[in-house]
């Protein structure tokens, strides 16, 4: 399994060569992949959830899925890097999840999510709909000493931390998206439902 978020000139490359096949190309072709089972195309196409076994995750990695034709991410947070998001407050737009339409009731807490060590997003810049990069590193030298990880945009240069939220002071208007999703069991999670809708 490829580790996400170190070579940052690679990824570029990535992108540049798969722009023209979008997204969620670039997702698939940059990260690691997590066993899943998907439905149909025809299925997917309209939206059905999609079951992702998140069980080979390591601590501090990140898988991508895909959901309505929208990469959707799951990070494995690390208690380091858990502990960074309290740490960025200040510095976020919307620290407290106060905008309704970017999370379900249940992924507005400190965590953005149902369980603290995963985080599920949809992969999309709120600004205008680029795929951020996922960049784990404390203070890498292009993203500043400050920087305790998150995701970087690299069209316009939004920031968002490891819940994504984003910064102050960016393109970007909005926290990304937090999917509808329910645990299935422990490792596996069902992207595109909420718990009790199924
Ligand atoms: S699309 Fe992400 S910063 Fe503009």
């Amino acid at each position: 399994m490829s580790t996400d978020g170190v070579n940052v000139e690679r990824r570029r490359l990535l992108i540049g060569a798969t722009a023209a096949i979008g997204a969620v190309g670039v997702a698939a072709a940059a990260v690691p992949f997590v066993k899943s089972w998907n439905p149909s195309a025809k299925a997917k196409a309209a939206g059905a959830p999609v079951t992702a076994d998140i069980s080979q995750l390591e601590l501090g990695q990140r898988a991508v899925f895909e959901w309505r034709g929208k990469p959707v991410w799951v990070v494995r947070r690390t208690p380091e890097m858990l502990a960074g998001l309290k740490k960025v407050e200040d510095e976020l737009r919307d620290p407290n999840s106060d905008e309704v339409d970017q999370q379900p009731e249940y992924a507005k807490n400190q965590w953005r999510s149902i369980k603290p060590e995963y985080s599920v997003l949809t992969g999309i810049c709120t600004h205008l709909g680029c795929s951020p990069l996922f960049r784990p590193e404390i203070a890498p030298a292009d993203l500043g000493s400050t920087w305790l990880g998150g995701f970087f945009c690299p069209c316009h240069g939004s920031r968002y931390d490891l819940a994504g939220r984003v910064y102050k002071g960016v393109p970007a208007p909005l926290n990304l998206v937090v999917p509808p999703h329910k645990y299935e069991s422990d490792k596996v999670l069902v992207i595109g439902v909420d718990k009790g809708a199924a």
